[in-house]
């Protein structure tokens, strides 16, 4: 027999060889498309650090929310951006604030063929930036902060809403917002806990599409890149305090422990493919330097191999539309 008697080229040999071994799909149902919502709005506003992402008005939201059910995304996550921001972050409690009104325009559009999300945290609320309130000393309050959390998770449930992601890195965040749910008869509500959440570089974008005036940073709350472990801790404390899915964020910096979380828990796990890491892709292609859709695909298929389940992406609705038609 000659050499080499092992050829892994023949499984490679033509496109439809390469699908019938392919080893991870990519699904629409699996992509969870997050959308910015800016109270006073007319028209949809773009968002110059990521190209094709807009803040929305109400009515543009509506459209593009019924725009990703018909490209099969598996749920959207929603953000509301106040005209007016105060140290309590007072819009994010208020059933009339934009977030919550959003969530109801969303749920009459598209009903329950989709799963609505919303953000459960302050940062786009706040004055200063932040994901809590700040105590005396300027230092952001974690026990304060969980009551505003769990007014927050009432009044979205009561807008109806069907999850609640908490992202604001406070500890007791799913158990406070599990507690308030329940004892307002919301027990139907899901929590999708932003269980991993590192301190990251890649927010940058999210920044502006928020209008954030963040001064200093967020590094006494989200985590130290560096750590592996406390991510597991992290994990194990939202899954005993009651979390449906645990999401690890960001996505392609945190593959090896997108794939431990993966091992260590039964629940979905889900990794959010943040602002930043679509816009390092988007301004390469812009500059002809990669091809854009295959760069996102071949993120996103990743992302899946490692072992997230769910991908929440800026990319869902283009990406849904791309793997319809793809196989
Ligand atoms: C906090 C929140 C942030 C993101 C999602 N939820 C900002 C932050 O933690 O600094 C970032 C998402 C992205 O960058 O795409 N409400």
């Amino acid at each position: 027999m000659g050499f080499p008697n092992v050829r892994p080229r023949r499984l490679r040999v033509n496109p439809a060889m390469r699908r019938l071994v392919e080893e991870t799909k990519l699904a629409p149902s699996e992509l969870v498309l997050p959308m910015f919502v800016k109270e006073g709005l007319t028209e949809p506003r773009p968002i110059t650090s990521m190209p094709g992402v807009v803040q929305h008005s109400r009515e543009s939201l509506r459209k593009a929310a019924a725009e990703a059910v018909r490209a099969g995304v598996g749920g959207l996550m929603l953000f509301g951006v106040p005209i007016h921001k105060d140290p309590e972050g007072s819009g994010g409690l208020d059933p009339n604030g934009i977030l919550n009104v959003a969530i109801r325009d969303v749920i009459s559009e598209v009903g329950d063929s989709t799963v609505v999300m919303g953000d459960l945290c302050l940062d786009e609320f706040t004055s200063h930036g932040h994901c809590g309130v700040l105590d005396a000393q300027g230092r952001v309050d974690n026990d304060a902060t969980l009551k505003a959390y769990a007014t927050m998770a009432v009044a979205q449930a009561e807008a109806g809403v069907h999850v609640v992601g908490p992202s604001g890195m406070m500890d007791g965040q799913v158990g406070a917002a599990r507690q308030a749910l329940d004892a307002a008869g919301h027990q139907d509500v899901g929590i999708l806990a932003y269980a991993v959440k590192y301190a990251s570089a890649f927010y940058g974008p999210f920044r502006e599409a928020v209008e954030s005036s963040l001064e200093g940073d967020r590094r006494t709350y989200q985590q130290n890149p560096a750590n592996f472990h406390e991510s597991l801790r992290e994990v194990k404390l939202d899954v005993e305090e009651g979390a449906d899915m645990v999401m690890v964020k960001p996505a392609l910096t945190n593959l090896d422990i997108i794939h431990a979380v993966r091992k260590e828990v039964t629940l979905p796990v889900a990794a959010y493919q943040i602002s930043g890491e679509y816009a390092m892709v988007e301004a390469a292609a812009a500059n002809g330097w990669v091809d854009r859709e295959r760069a996102h695909l071949e993120t996103l298929t990743s992302i899946r191999r490692a072992g997230a389940q769910i991908i929440l992406t800026y990319w869902a609705t283009e990406a849904a539309t791309l793997l319809r038609t793809r196989y």
